[in-house]
């Protein structure tokens, strides 16, 4: 058994659905709490200085006072990637926008050149370093997607690299095939044809081998049409795998739209997402995962995160990790950027980091809250409440972190 003790503040969403309108800002805090863990699992929670009874072999972590909270879960990543591509800053300082450095041959397409150049070996020991540093950033479950491979055998080695990650890293790891996140340079001009690619060869594919529980899509002018979005993902349903779209990211395009019609179990971005798109969320029962980090780095405005929650959307907020729009794993700055700039309140922040986030990749009855019978989870910080991790910005705040019952930061 291991019992956490001495945790000033213990602040945590409770349930196992997401969390949307005004519950989303709902948050039970218990002062001076301990955690008692046995295995991977929590069994009891005390408050008031109370400590629960414990066998005399049991192990202590003494938060020393800390602030605690769930491990955070990053719900939208795409992690693993050959290159960086530091060389597109001086062509977006320069004036070209992120679409047309894709049209031009570059942006996803560099990472996907990169990508195929590599091993799976190769691809594995950076993503596990990417891990690494996510665990140590207070992260202890991810979501990680597929789609610089845009072909079969690259996209079957991507996903493979992330099953493997699940089994050998401590963090719990959902895989999402995004072979529909550009269309591959052997198809220039040719996408209705990746697309039946996609939709007889590629996920078929991963099906197959069971590599994919979420399909996510790229609908965007110049990319996927809402139409081509559709076709994608009804045969991934098909298939037995669950929904997700990037949608609005640059343009308005319809694809909140089509996550509600389709009862996508989220749509990502939604930065130029109207009020019809926002309905349809709603009516949808999708929850919105919002990249605030992305808006900053491609100097987009912010996704409308309050009317959002007015609308009654549950409302995630992640990373967007990738080597493009966002080359930061830190969900700390997500949250700094929820606060200031989505005007989430601190709760409703850490609801969106932790128990709508687990939701939306399928997680929310096992993770996402401290809660008795779920699995313990827990990042400790070195700060008083989540309103100062809210305001402090560029440190990394975590004190130590408890994954599956084990002290492992
Ligand atoms: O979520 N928009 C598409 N995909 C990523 C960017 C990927 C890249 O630029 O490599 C995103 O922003
Ligand atoms: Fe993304």
């Amino acid at each position: 058994m291991l019992l956490i003790k001495n945790i000033s503040l213990l602040q945590t969403p409770l349930g196992n659905t997401s969390r949307k309108g005004q519950a989303q800002g709902e948050n039970r805090k218990y002062r001076d709490a301990s955690v008692l863990i046995e295995g991977e699992t929590i069994v009891e929670i005390t408050e008031r200085g109370c400590l629960p009874d414990c066998p005399a072999d049991t192990q202590t972590l003494d938060a020393g006072g800390a602030f605690a909270t769930p491990g955070w879960v990053d719900s939208h990543t795409h992690l693993v990637f050959g290159g960086w591509r530091q060389h597109e800053i001086p062509l977006k300082l320069n004036g070209a926008d992120y679409l047309e450095i894709l049209q031009s041959g570059g942006g996803i397409l560099d990472t996907v050149r990169k990508t195929r150049e590599l091993c799976e070996e190769e691809l594995f020991q950076r993503a596990k370093g990417f891990l690494d540093e996510q665990l140590h950033l207070g992260v202890t479950t991810t979501e990680i997607k597929s789609g610089y491979g845009l072909d079969l055998e690259n996209e079957l080695k991507q996903l493979r690299v992330v099953r493997r990650l699940g089994h050998e890293h401590a963090m719990d790891v959902v895989p999402t095939c995004m072979s529909a996140h550009a269309v591959p340079p052997e198809y220039a001009g040719r996408t209705d044809d990746y697309v039946e690619l996609i939709c007889r060869s590629i996920l078929p594919g991963v099906a197959a081998e069971d590599l994919a529980r979420y399909c996510d899509v790229f609908c965007e002018t110049g990319v996927f049409s809402v139409e081509q979005s559709r076709r994608v993902l009804e045969t991934a349903r098909s298939l037995g795998m669950c929904l997700k779209i990037h949608a609005d990211e640059i343009d308005a395009l319809g694809g909140a739209v089509l996550a509600g019609e389709l009862g996508a179990v989220s749509a990502e971005h939604l930065i130029a997402t109207d009020d019809c798109g926002i309905e349809s969320l709603a009516k949808g029962g999708v929850t919105a995962c919002l990249l605030p980090q992305t808006s900053l780095y491609l100097n987009k405005p912010f996704a409308h995160a309050r009317k959002m929650i007015e609308f009654g959307v549950p409302v995630a907020v992640a990373s967007d990790f990738n080597p493009g729009s966002c080359p930061s794993l830190n969900l700390q700055l997500s949250a700094n950027l929820a606060y200031l700039r989505y005007r989430m309140t601190p709760e409703e922040t850490l609801t969106a980091l932790t128990l709508n986030a687990a939701c939306a990749i399928g997680l929310g009855d096992r993770l996402g809250t401290v809660e008795v019978g779920k699995q313990a989870d827990l990042t400790l910080w070195n700060a008083d409440g989540m309103e100062m991790l809210c305001y402090r910005m560029g440190s990394n705040q975590v004190k130590a972190v408890v994954k599956k019952g084990k002290v492992v930061v």
